[in-house]
């Protein structure tokens, strides 16, 4: 278990270290930019929680700003989002800060309406570095697949010291919640690209249960294409037809199904590259 604990930490610290995407709350330590994008990003897509994020923390820098400001204003800005009432607690949130700070309520935030345990702990990791895993559905899942667990809280009070150890919380938890939106995601995950695939359990499982149907099929044809492209700039159809031993129509299902996924486009000369983003 150490082992594969040790090649976790490791594969996933150098996969943010070059995949980690940046917003301006990424690198704070300011609890109310932490507690302002943690509840505009619950439900919501974490690129469109953070253009609403600009708006609010321009208007409302600290909590005082939203507090003095009223709820109609707050919704009004709000607009667009959904889930109203996540707003109206963060109101309500802001008037609770105005009596007692972030640092008088450390450790326990949970007094402020709709701060659960995730918030709380996202609070405690990115604003005040405790050593915490803020146990996200991106976060259980990936753990779930990986260490082929099924009682995630179990298995996490039993590693979670040596999980964060030599290991930034703020990293370690926002590096797996950027794996789970994009690699590691709950349908058509990519394990072809995967950084953890060579130890992960989910992986292996379904490698032998499925060995004979893997063998030949578009999955491991998805994923000799992509290791292709991960060593060169580009090639040609011909040259992936020529390498896996396909005819062309095969080949171009293969494209076409990677395409589909995002994961590599055409150029004008006819010469596929991976997709960088
Ligand atoms: N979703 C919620 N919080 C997030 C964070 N800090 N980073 C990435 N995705 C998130």
């Amino acid at each position: 278990m150490t082992t594969n604990i040790n090649f976790f930490k490791k594969e996933l610290k150098n996969w943010y270290k070059k995949n980690r995407r940046s917003f301006e709350w990424r690198d704070s330590n300011n609890p109310w930019k932490i507690l302002l994008i943690e509840t505009l990003s619950q439900q919501t897509q974490i690129d469109r929680a953070d253009e609403f994020y600009k708006k609010f923390i321009k208007k409302y820098p600290t909590p005082k700003d939203m507090a003095k400001d009223s709820k109609k204003e707050v919704l009004k800005l709000w607009s667009g989002l959904g889930y109203n009432n996540r707003a109206i607690r963060l109101h309500e949130s802001s008037k609770i800060l105005l009596k007692y700070s972030f640092d008088e309520l450390y450790p326990d935030f949970t007094i402020l309406p709709g701060v659960g345990p995730y918030t709380n702990s996202a609070i405690l990791s990115f604003a005040y570095k405790k050593k915490i895993i803020a146990v996200d559905t991106n976060i259980k899942r990936i753990i779930k697949r990986f260490f082929r667990i099924d009682n995630v809280d179990v298995f996490l009070k039993k590693n979670t010291d040596l999980l964060l150890k030599n290991f930034n919380s703020r990293d370690f938890n926002q590096g797996l919640m950027d794996l789970g939106a994009t690699l590691c995601t709950s349908r058509n995950p990519k394990c072809e690209i995967c950084p953890l695939e060579l130890s992960c359990q989910k992986y292996i499982v379904q490698e032998n249960k499925t060995s004979k149907k893997f063998e030949g099929s578009m999955r491991q044809k998805r994923g000799r294409v992509l290791k292709i492209l991960l060593l060169e700039k580009g090639v040609t159809k011909q040259r992936l037809s020529k390498e896996l031993e396909i005819t062309s129509k095969i080949t171009e299902e293969v494209i076409e199904s990677l395409m589909k996924d995002g994961l590599i486009s055409i150029s004008r000369n006819k010469v596929i590259v991976i997709n960088d983003n």
